[in-house]
Formats: C-alpha cells, structure tokens, sequence
C-alpha cells in the first residue's frame, strides 16, 4: 500500500485525521492477515510423498493423523469422514488419483479406472469429488508418458487455489454484512472443510476481523455434531466467541434475538440455483423467511454443478442407521433409523450466493450462468 505524502496537507486537523485513518486502514488490513494467517488450520497436507489427513474423527479431543500411501485408503478416509466437507474432500481427491496412479505405475494389473470409479462414490452428493476426479482424468488423457508429476502439481494447485478462493469468497461476502450483526452457521464449513480458512466459516473469520460481528451461533448438528465438535473448536481456536444450539432450538432463537444472517456452506448447488447442504439446511431457511433473516449460501464455483437442473435430481446420501440409534436398541429389529445427510434448499430461499467471483444476490438460472461464464 503506497504510503500517502502528508506534506500537501498544510491543515494540522485534516493532516491528523489523515495519520489517524491510515494507523486504522493498516491495524484493519493487518488483522485481516493475521486472521488469514491463523486460521490455516490444515485439514489436508502432502508430506514425505505421503496424503496426511487432520482425522476429524476424533476431534476436538484429539489432533490424529491419517496417513494414505494409496488411492483405496483416501478413498476410505472420504467415505468414514476422516476428511469431510466438499471442498476438503475434492483436494482428497485429486491427490488420491495422483496415488492411484502411482499403483498402476508399480503394477500394471493395478485397474485405475475402476479405483477411480470407487473413490468416485465414495461420497455421492459433494460434487467437488467428481470435479477434482474428473480435472485430473483430463490431465491423464492429455499427458503423453508419465503423468505423475503433472497430476501431484494439479493436486497441489487445486489445494493453494481453494485457499486463494475462500478468502476472496470471505472479503466479497463480509461486505453484505453490517456491523453488529449477529449471524447463525450450520454444520462445519469452516478450514477443516476446505483447504484451510472455510466458506461459511472464512466469512465469519473475515467479518469477524473487520469487528462486525457481534454474536456467532452454531447449531451443534445431529448426528455427527459437525457444530460442536468441528465449528466451535475452530472458532474458539480463532477467539471467536461462539454459541451452540441444538437444532430444534432454531426458531427460538430466530424468534427472541436478532439475527441477521444464516451462513452456510454447500456440497453442491444446482444450474437452478438449489443448494445441497448438510440436513437441517432446508428447515434454517424456511425458518429464515419466516422471520425475515437473510439467508446466505458460500461455495468455490467447483461446488456448482451446471449438469444438475435442479435438487429434485441429485442424489442424497444415506449413511449407516447406527451412527443415530449409537448403542441403542442393538438387536430390536423394531427400532431403526432413517439418515439422510443432505437436503435441497430452493433457490427461491436464498438472498446470495457467494463464490470467488462474487456475489449473486437472489440466484436463479440466469445469474448463475453469467456467473459461471464470467
Ligand atoms: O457430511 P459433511 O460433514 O461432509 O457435510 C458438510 C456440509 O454439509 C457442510 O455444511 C458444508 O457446508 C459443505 S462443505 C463446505
């Protein structure tokens, strides 16, 4: 930033209001780096030729790692929520193609296109998984000989770019938000489910910095508890202040208190502009149109899926009953559990969009589509 020449002000005040401003303009861009800079939580990092995932499995209580050598053990690290959250899990992926790669070159019998077709459905309804398979395939395609170090490179340029693109996304979106604003985020979109710095999360962090912010809640979200164990330790670590609801407590909270904005990630947004979100998303932004809170939805634009017209088509995953009945009911074929993972928010239930190339205010068809060509 070029320092200003206060020479030309021969007006004591406005030469002190002018040193005044640029001591606040340097402290602000300042804390936005330091933010920046203390929020690289690294849920994904390639070290010693090896894939070393952060296991959220166990956290907050413990800081695990979980180290891949091959495709298959990405591959189950994606689908058992060792590395969750759609961008997280497409930088997963783009390295897992590297490895598996690597085994076809180690063994010629070794099937690529089958392992890759697996890591695929690993987790069906985050598009950035097919995204990053299918960037790396149209390498593979173009690279005549050994495509392994261009792969590791596109790997490692997907991951850098996605941190590049949640901060941006983070600045564009803070600017929506006024100042004592009080906000309510969902699930985890936060670094842990990113390269580092988070959708949802990076807007908190970024409107958090330039103090407009005055309360941040998280819903704890069942059955995972993404919120508790994921959003709150991040934010905390951050000193963030924050406050967990359980989900059924949503609209009380809408009802007592202001609150501004509902911020969430997404795992996929449809050509029409409906956004796949961890379950309970949907409810949120009824809720939110009900008491008239603004509803705000950040993704990278590797997270829109200009393939898939609308929600109604996308695949909503299904995992295990266990992780709802726990140790409960075990062998009482009366009791069992439905878990679906994700649900479709209407476009028509969202005021923004927010992407690394900006903000799409009441996103339908034709705002997406400049979007994307932009
Ligand atoms: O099942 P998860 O934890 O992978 O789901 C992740 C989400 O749905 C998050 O809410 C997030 O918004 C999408 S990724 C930034």
């Amino acid at each position: 930033m070029p320092c200003p020449d206060f020479t030309k002000y021969h007006d004591k005040s406005i030469r002190q209001r002018c040193i005044f401003s640029t001591i606040w303009l340097l402290l602000l861009c300042t804390s936005t780096i330091i933010m920046a800079f203390k929020t690289s939580i690294s849920p994904i990092r390639w070290e010693n030729d090896q894939l070393v995932l952060l296991d959220q499995r166990f956290l907050p209580a413990r800081l695990d790692d979980y180290v891949c050598d091959t495709l298959e053990q990405a591959a189950q690290g994606i689908a058992d929520l060792v590395v969750r959250g759609a961008p997280a899990i497409g930088i997963t992926a783009a390295y897992a193609v590297y490895l598996g790669y690597r085994q076809h070159l180690e063994d010629s019998s070794y099937d690529l296109d089958a392992a890759l077709k697996q890591l695929e459905s690993a987790r069906p309804t985050a598009v950035n998984l097919a995204w990053a398979v299918r960037e790396q395939q149209r390498l593979l395609d173009s690279t005549s000989g050994d495509a392994s170090q261009a792969l590791l490179n596109n790997a490692q340029r997907i991951h850098q770019q996605d941190f590049t693109d949640n901060i941006r996304m983070g600045d564009y979106a803070a600017e929506l938000i006024e100042p004592g604003s009080s906000v309510l985020t969902h699930c985890n979109a936060g670094a842990l489910a990113t390269a580092g710095y988070g959708t949802a999360l990076g807007v908190i962090r970024s409107a958090f910095a330039q103090h407009k912010l005055d309360q941040v809640f998280a819903s704890e979200t069942r059955p995972w508890m993404q919120g508790l164990r994921l959003t709150a330790w991040e934010l905390a670590a951050d000193n963030i202040p924050v406050t967990l609801i359980i989900e059924g407590a949503a609209s009380s909270l809408f009802a007592r208190q202001q609150i501004d904005w509902v911020i969430v990630g997404a795992d996929r947004i449809c050509a029409n502009g409906d956004v796949i979100n961890k379950v309970g998303t949907a409810n949120l932004a009824l809720l939110a149109r009900h008491y008239g809170v603004k509803f705000m939805v950040t993704a990278p634009t590797s997270t829109i899926d200009m393939h898939t017209a609308n929600g109604a088509d996308v695949e909503i995953e299904n995992r295990s009953a266990q992780e709802i009945l726990g140790e409960n009911y075990a062998g009482n074929e009366k009791v069992t559990a439905w878990n679906p993972v994700f649900d479709v928010t209407d476009a028509d239930w969202v005021n923004a969009i927010v992407t690394e190339k900006g903000v799409i205010l009441q996103p339908d068809r034709e705002n997406i589509r400049q979007q994307m060509e932009s």
